[in-house]
């Protein structure tokens, strides 16, 4: 497993996991929900941005995984999305892509990472759990998260 920066090439791997991901997300909200293009286009936009982090893991050439991120100041970032297909699961994919999240932040001086999860998602609050990760408040449907670092 290796991990590096996104870049604009790949924006038909960014649509494919998030199409890939959107029946996870429906069972949790359990309801249907739709993956706009041009909604997928602005986050990844936004991704690549000045402020925005795109991280790609991948085994050999395939793409296996990626996490997005957002600087909120500048000692603060969010991470907004983490995702693996399926068939790369329990391998510790999320793992190292949360390490090199928080290697990226560090060098970039920030102290407190931030993120939102739905209640009900039991294995990403496992893995931030693990990760180090603090609930700070909770709302009807989703835990807010930080790490300091
Ligand atoms: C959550 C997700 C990113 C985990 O990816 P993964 O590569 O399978 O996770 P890893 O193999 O790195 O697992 C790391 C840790 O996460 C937790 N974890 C991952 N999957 C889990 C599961 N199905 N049940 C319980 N804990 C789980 C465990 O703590 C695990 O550590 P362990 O193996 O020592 O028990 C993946 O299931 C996913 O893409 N889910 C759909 C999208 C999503 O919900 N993203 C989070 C949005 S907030």
């Amino acid at each position: 497993m290796m991990i590096r920066l996104g870049n604009n090439n790949d924006y038909d791997s960014y649509k494919e996991i998030r199409a890939e991901c959107l029946p996870d997300f429906e069972i949790l909200a359990g309801k249907k929900l739709l993956l706009k293009e041009e909604d997928l286009k602005l986050e990844f936009k936004q991704a690549l941005s000045k402020r925005g982090v795109l991280l790609i893991a991948l085994d050999g050439n395939k793409i296996t995984g990626l996490l997005t991120g957002l600087m909120k100041s500048r000692s603060k970032a969010c991470l907004t999305d983490i995702l693996v297909k399926h068939a790369y699961r329990l391998k510790g994919c999320a793992e190292e892509l949360m390490n090199a999240f928080e290697a990226l932040m560090k060098g970039r001086n920030v102290t407190t990472l931030m993120l939102g999860v739905r209640i009900n998602n039991k294995s990403a609050i496992q893995l931030y759990k693990k990760h180090g990760y603090k609930i700070t408040n909770k709302d009807s449907h989703s835990y807010s998260m930080e790490k300091i670092l």
